[in-house]
Parts: structure tokens; C-alpha cells; sequence
């Protein structure tokens, strides 16, 4: 039986840090373990521009503890006004790694995305020619569409014939959480990838509302039936390069979530690995668990792997604290409902 295992550093391809006292507090619990992550612009108000995002940027920075590395790469949040020429400036200095189309109304903070997107085309079309990534939030909004098939709908009236559209455009399909969505990734060539949450491996939406209301299972995407999660299981544990981790680990201060209105996230940075080490474990795929945390993002991305690593072992049942205090309140840590044994050391 495996009790350790070394991976290269793990990055994190969807992450949300918010800002300040909860950044302060939720960005050691990635910078413990990821080396680099994908940093979600759905602020309020939402990072818009270049300017927007060399200033996050260095507000992440700031919070970050003296004796850790982690590099935040900057993403851009999608706008009917947006200027094609600002993102590509923005890609040219280096300074964002891709835009994330979050379609208006779609989730938390997303009332300034794109609500047609024959508006964004000309971004789009400069992204596809300078290679800059789209990340997408794969919900359609139209209020008569059922929300459990919302991703799938999406596939089949925006997110195909946007690319379609848009030849040369590589798109992340962001959290996908359906059957049909890996088929369709799978189904493509190789500039579609799609990212994982932990989370929508874990649970399906009787874990949200068999035996009354757990709004700390509440996300977006919302978790499906559980031949869905057993397809996403399938493919992360794979080994297709399309498929890597985004956590979406997603921190709300607990009465926001607790609410008559609460908000979608799930906040898992701090036991990330221990869950997907557990979720591989089952699968008999531990040794898919590298590629999917570490290999294949950078690889879609066209960046290189960490050159460092991080050792995870088995043993005894260990204790993550139900919630991390910050100073806008508490936030409470998903509960994967099983003991994990692996941690990182
Ligand atoms: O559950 C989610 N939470 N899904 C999203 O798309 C946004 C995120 C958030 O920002 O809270
Ligand atoms: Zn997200």
C-alpha cells in the first residue's frame, strides 16, 4: 500500500482570494501548498483593466507571508466595454494569463459580464491571434432554463459556436460538473481544457439537500446527480491532458452563506490535497493524481512545471480546523464527510 507520494508543486488553475482581511486570510492556505494559481477577477468592483489587475496584484503580494512564495497570475473579468487593445497590452507586459467570461448574472459578482456576446467578439478575436487563453464560467442564464441544465445548454447555444467563431481561441471550460460537459471536452481537439473543482468530485446535490439545507455545499455550477460526478471522477483520474485541477475554492464569511439568500462557493484551499489524494486513492488512479494537480494545467497554459515538490503522506486521521477566522468573520471549510488520513508534510 502507498503512504507517501511526491508530486511536483500542485498550482491551482481557479482560485478566488477576494480581498482584504479575507485575502489576508485565505492566501497562506494556497501559499502553503500551490505555487502558482489562476487568480478570479469577480471583485467588487470586478478587475476590469490592466490597471485593475497590476493592483490586485500587488495587494495579493502585499498579504503574502515574508517566508512564502506564490505567484498570483492575474486574469482579466470580461466586459462588453472591455478594449482589445488593453488585453493585449496586458498579455504583452506579462502581467495576465488569461480573461474569464463570466455570462452576466451567471454567479457571485458577475453582474458586469457579458450578456451577448456578439459584443466581446473583438476581444475574443485578438486573444485567439496573440494566444491568450478565455476562461469561462459554462452557465447559461435565461431564467425559464433549469439550473441543473444550465452547463449543458450552455455547450450546445454559446460555448461552441463562440469557438466555432473563433478558431485558434483556447478556451478552459472553468468547473465542469456534468456528464455532457467532459464528453464535450473530450470530444474536441486539444485546445478545449477544462478545469475540476475538488469539491464536484465529492459531493452531488443530494449532499446539498437530502435531510435539510447545507448551504456549505451550495456552489456554482450547483453539484448534479451522481452519475455526474462519477464522470468527473473518471476524468481527472485519467490522465487526459484537457482535464486539471481549479479548485474554486470560493470563501464567503459564514453568515453570507447561512443566509435565506446565501452565497455559491466552497471553501477548500486549506484541504485540497488531502481530499483529491483520498479521491485518487479510491479510484486507484494515486498515480494520475501528479498529472492532474501538476503536470497538465502548465501544460495547457504553455508553461512550465514547478521544478519543486511537495510530499504527501498517510497515516493517522488528521484534523483540519472546521473554519479559519478572518476579520470580516468566520469561514467554514468543506466538509468532504469522510476522514482524510493523507496530509501534506
Ligand atoms: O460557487 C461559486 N462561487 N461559483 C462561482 O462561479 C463564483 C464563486 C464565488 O465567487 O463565490
Ligand atoms: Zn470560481
Amino acid at each position: 500500500m502507498t503512504t507517501s507520494l511526491t508530486l511536483r508543486r500542485p498550482d491551482d488553475w481557479h482560485l478566488h482570494l477576494r480581498d482584504g482581511a479575507i485575502l489576508r486570510a485565505v492566501l497562506p492556505e494556497s501559499a502553503r501548498h500551490f505555487a502558482r494559481a489562476i487568480i478570479m477577477p469577480n471583485l467588487v468592483p470586478p478587475v476590469v483593466t490592466a490597471r485593475d489587475a497590476r493592483a490586485y496584484r500587488d495587494r495579493i503580494l502585499a498579504a503574502l507571508p515574508k517566508e512564502m512564495t506564490f505567484t498570483p497570475l492575474m486574469t482579466l473579468y470580461l466586459t462588453e466595454e472591455t478594449d482589445p487593445a488593453d488585453v493585449a497590452h496586458a498579455h504583452a507586459s506579462g502581467l495576465v494569463t488569461a480573461v474569464k467570461l463570466y455570462p452576466a448574472g451567471a454567479t457571485t459578482n458577475s453582474a458586469s459580464g457579458v450578456r451577448d456576446v456578439d459584443r466581446v467578439r473583438g476581444v475574443l478575436e485578438k486573444m485567439a491571434e496573440i494566444g491568450l487563453p478565455l476562461c469561462v464560467h459554462g452557465e447559461v442564464t435565461d431564467a425559464h432554463i433549469d439550473i441543473f441544465d444550465r452547463e449543458a445548454v450552455f455547450i450546445d447555444r454559446v460555448l461552441d459556436p463562440v469557438r466555432r467563431a473563433t478558431p485558434g481561441l483556447r478556451v478552459v471550460m472553468e468547473h465542469v460538473t456534468t456528464r455532457d460537459a467532459v464528453d464535450y471536452v473530450t470530444s474536441q481537439p486539444r485546445d478545449l481544457g477544462a478545469t475540476i473543482t475538488t469539491h464536484h468530485m465529492v459531493i452531488n446535490r443530494n449532499h446539498i439537500l437530502v435531510g435539510g439545507i447545507k448551504p456549505h455545499y451550495y456552489c456554482l455550477p450547483v453539484a448534479k446527480r451522481e452519475d455526474h460526478r462519477l464522470a468527473l471522477r473518471a476524468a481527472a483520474t485519467s490522465g487526459d491532458p484537457r482535464f486539471f485541477l481549479g479548485t474554486d475554492s470560493a470563501p464567503h464569511a459564514d453568515p453570507a452563506k447561512e443566509s435565506a439568500c446565501g452565497c455559491a462557493g466552497c471553501f477548500t484551499a486549506p484541504h485540497t490535497l488531502s481530499i483529491l489524494a483520498h479521491v485518487f486513492e479510491d479510484e486507484d488512479a494515486l498515480d494520475r493524481l501528479e498529472t492532474f494537480t501538476s503536470l497538465n494545467g502548465p501544460a495547457f497554459y504553455g508553461l512550465a512545471p514547478n521544478d519543486t515538490t511537495l510530499t504527501l503522506t498517510k497515516g493517522d486521521a488528521v484534523r483540519y480546523p472546521e473554519r479559519i477566522e478572518t476579520g470580516d468573520g468566520p469561514v467554514t471549510l468543506f466538509d468532504p464527510g469522510f476522514p482524510l488520513h493523507w496530509h501534506v508534510t
